[in-house]
């Protein structure tokens, strides 16, 4: 099994304000708190897709920063994990227990993944239609891995609403399975995101 990992840290950060891979968490950038995670959880190189130091262009929807990461991906590559930059907190234990499922060999894809905490509600505008079941929920982090040609084929799909890649290989037909993720595994979205991220830090 040789792992390949791909940072995605292109992207407008529109909700942020700006775009968010170079901006400092305890002195260190976004981008590479998600590199460190991932070399020393196993993967054994890694790509990063935006505008950074060494990276390479990334595209228009997260999607296409995938797909760019991809095309550099090595020819003996056989599992790739893809991994937020906005997301510096997740932990090199986090990323083992992803490849680890992956070595089981039974499925296309792994995601990390915690139940959801609060009571949820479909609204339409200000009013509260019902209340949702959220048993069989569980709120989608990164890194999310991949056999290579299952992800392959899950990017072959016309799917514009596919918000994470693993939504592409459901689609496509493949197995997607989730491990548990971490609680503190926040992805930097909203300006205030940073200071809860210190603060978890301290
Ligand atoms: N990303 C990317 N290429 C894009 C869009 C997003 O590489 N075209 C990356 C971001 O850098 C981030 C991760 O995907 O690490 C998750 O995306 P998100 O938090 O949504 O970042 P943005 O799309 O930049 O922010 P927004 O949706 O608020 O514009
Ligand atoms: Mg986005």
């Amino acid at each position: 099994m040789t792992v390949f990992g791909i940072v995605v840290a292109a992207g407008s950060g529109e909700r942020f304000g700006r775009p968010k891979a170079t901006i400092e968490l305890a002195g260190r950038p976004l981008w590479k708190w998600a590199v460190d995670s991932l070399l020393s959880g196993g993967c054994g190189d890694v790509a990063v897709v935006g505008e950074v130091p060494g990276g390479i262009s990334g595209g228009v929807r997260r999607r296409d920063s995938v797909a760019a990461g991809m095309a550099v991906a090595p020819d003996g590559a056989t599992h790739v994990l893809v991994h937020d930059a906005a997301r510096p907190l997740a932990t090199a234990e986090l990323v083992g227990r992803v490849i680890e499922r992956l070595a089981v060999g039974d499925v296309d894809a792994v995601v990390p993944g915690i139940p959801v905490r609060d009571t949820l509600k479909s609204v339409s505008g200000e009013t509260v239609i019902r209340t949702v079941d959220r048993t069989d929920l569980v709120s989608v982090q990164t890194p999310q891995g991949f056999k290579v040609g299952s992800l392959r084929r899950g990017h072959a799909f016309d799917d514009d609403d596919a918000t994470d890649d693993a939504a592409l290989v459901e689609r496509s037909g493949g197995m997607v399975v989730f491990v548990t993720g971490e609680g503190h595994n926040l992805k930097v979205t909203y300006p205030g995101d940073l200071a809860v991220m210190e603060a978890l830090l301290s």
